[in-house]
């Protein structure tokens, strides 16, 4: 219920417009965002590595409108790649880059989406690093999957996500793995009907159970992408008994989100990478977080109230 109505918040534009423009938006979103500026999401990153643990770097943006908001975006990533490098942040504990392919156009115009990503693909792979296409609503699946597996034929160090609580994911995984194209598993965090997608709990988590272990047995690094502490010990208790290096996959966890659990598995020689976002446009980012654990709303409310 809850879930559901940040989710309906997330795509209020005036609501929106309101809150980006905040004097009090940095306070209010601190806990999970870097920062607005490339300077702050490599200074979070240095703190990360610090403690040892791994970040991808998500310049926040989705669902642009203009072509030119399209290259904007792309300009960033290519921005940020060279920060990375330039940084020596790519050696050792590296950081990557997470994008949305609707930040980089995809309504507007597929085949300019897909040359911008095209474009960060590339410098990707001359400075080895790597690029994961996070997965939107599943109006966006086939298309995501389509896009990347086209694009991993010339640029192999892309990958991208899949999100457990969809029917069809299962054999969306059975394609990547075919592919070698390296997933990242989630739940999913967004507002998807009865028909594509599971609505319990415990179904989700179900699945997700199964995906892990599929793709903990067949697939190319993977990554474990959740908060959710019983669920990612199981996969790991079937990584271990399975005999499954820790360095042959990785868990991956939000910035400002379990930090404990982070820094935990990091110690215990896990690979943990941290999701780092940064950027003005943090709104919808931020209210789909808001929505995946009631005590947030009350950290809300008391930053509302003090402005
Ligand atoms: P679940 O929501 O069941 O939460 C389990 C527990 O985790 C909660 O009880 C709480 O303790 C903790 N927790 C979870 N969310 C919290 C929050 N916001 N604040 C505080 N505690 C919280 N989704 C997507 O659709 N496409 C994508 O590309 C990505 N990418 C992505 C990358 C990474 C690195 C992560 C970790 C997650 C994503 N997601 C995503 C988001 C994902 O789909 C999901 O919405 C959130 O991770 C929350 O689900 P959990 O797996 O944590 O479990």
């Amino acid at each position: 219920m809850l879930r559901h109505f940040f989710l309906f918040l997330s795509h209020r534009r005036a609501l929106r417009r309101w809150m980006e423009h905040s004097p009090r938006a940095v306070a209010l979103t601190s806990r999970f965002i870097a920062g607005r500026e490339i300077e702050d999401a490599i200074r979070v990153t240095r703190q990360l590595n610090q403690a040892g643990l791994a970040a991808t770097l998500d310049y926040l943006g989705e669902s642009v409108t203009t072509l030119a908001e399209a290259a904007a975006s792309r300009d960033v990533y290519l921005r940020l790649l060279e920060a990375i490098h330039a940084e020596g942040l790519n050696a050792g504990l590296n950081a990557n880059v997470s994008l949305k392919l609707t930040q980089l156009g995809l309504d507007v115009s597929e085949a300019a989406c897909r040359e911008n990503v095209a474009a960060i693909a590339r410098r990707v792979g001359e400075l080895a690093s790597f690029v994961r296409v996070d997965m939107e609503s599943s109006a966006y699946t086939a298309r995501t999957l389509a896009l990347v597996s086209d694009l991993h034929e010339t640029y192999p160090h892309i990958g991208t996500v899949l999100q457990s609580y969809l029917y069809r994911t299962a054999g969306d995984a059975e394609e990547l793995l075919q592919r070698h194209i390296q997933v990242r598993l989630c739940k999913g965090a967004y507002d998807e009907p009865a028909d594509v997608a599971f609505q319990k709990k415990s179904d989700v988590d179900a699945n997700y159970a199964k995906l892990a272990q599929r793709l903990l047995l067949a697939g190319e690094h993977p990554a474990l992408a959740t908060h959710d502490e019983p669920v990612l010990r199981e996969a790991l208790r079937f990584a271990e008994a399975q005999g499954i290096a820790k360095d042959r996959f990785e868990i991956q966890m939000l910035y400002g989100i379990r930090r404990d659990l982070q820094t935990e598995h990091a110690s215990q020689g896990y690979r943990v990478r941290v999701y780092v976002p940064f950027g003005g446009a943090w709104y919808p980012y931020f209210m789909r977080r808001l929505g995946e654990r009631p005590a947030n709303v009350w950290f809300l409310v008391r930053h509302l109230l003090r402005s």
